[in-house]
Parts: C-alpha cells; structure tokens; sequence
C-alpha cells in the first residue's frame, strides 16, 4: 500500500504543533498500525530527521499506553481494539490517514502524539484501592461468598486500561467512564463496600479539579472504548454519588 500520513508534530507542551504530511510506501495489511509507524520512524532517522514521538509498550492491547486519535476516531475505525491491535488491512491503497493525539485539556502533549496521562493516575491514587489486612491473617478471596453476577460485571469493569479513548471521544472530554469503570469493579465486590463512601466521594472531585467535563449522555465513550465499557457503570457511579452525599 503506498499511503499519505498527515501526523500532529509538536515539539513541546508550550510550542504550536501543526500536521505534517509523510508519504509511505511498502505497508503491507497485515502489519499493525504501529509496526507501520514504526517503518516511518526508520525512514525519517535514515534521512537525519526526528522521528514521530507516540507511546506504546504492551503491544497487546492490555497497557492502555497506545492512545491515537486516527482519522478522528480514538484507536482508529476498528471496534473494541486498541491502536497497537489495528491492522493495515483496515485501510486502502492510496488513503490520506491523519493521526493525531488524543485531545483534552487534562490530556497536554508532551511531545508529537505523546500526551500526559497522569491526571488518570492521580484518580485512581484517591480511591481506587481497599484496604486488606496482610499481616499473616489475611483471608482468601474465595472465602467470601460473591454473587456470579457481580462477579462477571466487576471484572468487566476491571478491564479498563486506562488508555484515555473515552475522553478523547467525548465532546465535553468527560471522565465518566473510565472514573465509573474503576469505581465499579469495587462497588460489586464485598472487599469494596468498606471505603465505598469515601471512594466515589474522593475520585469524582479528583476528576473534576483535573479538569474533564461532565458526562451529557452521548455514548461516544462506549463506542470507542477498546475495552467495552458500559455505560451502566457511569449510571451505578452516579448512584454511589448520591448515596455518599446523603450519608454527608
Ligand atoms: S473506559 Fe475504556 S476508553 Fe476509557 S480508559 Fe477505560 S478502557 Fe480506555
Ligand atoms: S501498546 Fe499496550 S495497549 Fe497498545
């Protein structure tokens, strides 16, 4: 496939950024998107030139650190993939691709398509944990008896991964999402009843002075999450909310 890659180049934080036009030429459909960024990368530093910066590590789709906006879309026009899990195939001779980072005020560029993900970090730092005793009396998950059906929606909740699509899909780049996916995976669970009131009240203030907007209900989030995220948990982390701010 010879392709016309129009890619977000910004050398820092503070400089203007501007799209840049690259052709390549060689992708074959069954290499993945990045395998393909890879052969740009090589191109540009043969030639002399910088190469485009974007972040990656897993290559599996479990790491959440692959982020793209591709032709507009987070992760590009597959579904329920991650950019490291989009192939060529999904494209054609001849196409213009423009790829860009994920965009939000929360999210600033580090470099190119690089952003700073941290705002995530410090969410899950307020609430996203329970308390266990680990002094030698610990009791064994599987002694406590828990409902098969809470089971299955707390790890579907649990395979978030952070990787930032539903704020970059959402017009109000909204954290609803990800914040309910990690609220919920322990308000399923007995483990998590404990610190449930401090928990929601804790991370949805933390969302907010990071600075993403409120959810309007648009369902984008679900759409583009690689990981199928229902909405459901937005609507159970707004129950916890409420019933944590009756408890004062
Ligand atoms: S909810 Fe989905 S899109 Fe949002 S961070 Fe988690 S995995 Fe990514
Ligand atoms: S590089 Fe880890 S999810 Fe894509």
């Amino acid at each position: 496939m010879n392709l016309t890659l129009k890619i977000w180049r910004q050398k820092d934080a503070e400089s203007k950024g501007k799209m840049v036009d690259y052709p390549i030429s060689g992708i074959e459909g069954d290499m993945s998107f990045l395998e393909m960024l890879d052969v740009l990368n090589e191109e540009l530093i043969s030639k002399g030139e910088e190469p485009v910066v974007f972040d990656h590590d897993c290559r599996e789709g479990i790491c959440g650190s692959c982020s793209l906006q591709i032709n507009g879309e987070p992760h590009g026009p597959d579904r329920l993939v991650t950019t490291c899990q989009l192939h060529m195939r999904k494209f054609n001779d001849g196409d213009t691709i423009y790829i860009e980072p994920f965009r939000a005020k929360a999210f600033p560029v580090v470099k190119d398509l690089m952003i700073d993900r941290s705002a995530f970090d410090r969410i899950q730092q307020v609430g996203g944990y329970i308390s266990v005793n680990t002094s030698g009396n610990t009791i064994d998950a599987n002694a406590i008896p828990i409902r098969k059906e809470d089971a299955d929606e707390a790890m579907d909740a649990a395979t978030c991964i952070g990787c930032g699509a539903c704020v970059a899909a959402c017009k109000n780049a909204s954290a609803m999402l990800f914040t309910s996916a990690k609220v919920s995976q322990f308000a399923l669970l007995p483990q998590g009843k404990v610190e449930a009131t401090e928990r929601v009240m804790a991370m949805v203030n933390q969302m907010d002075a990071e600075g993403f907007g409120n959810c309007t209900n648009t369902g984008a989030c679900e759409i583009e999450c690689p990981k199928g995220i229902s909405l459901e948990n937005i609507a159970r982390m707004n129950r916890e909310y409420l019933a944590a701010s009756l408890k004062g």
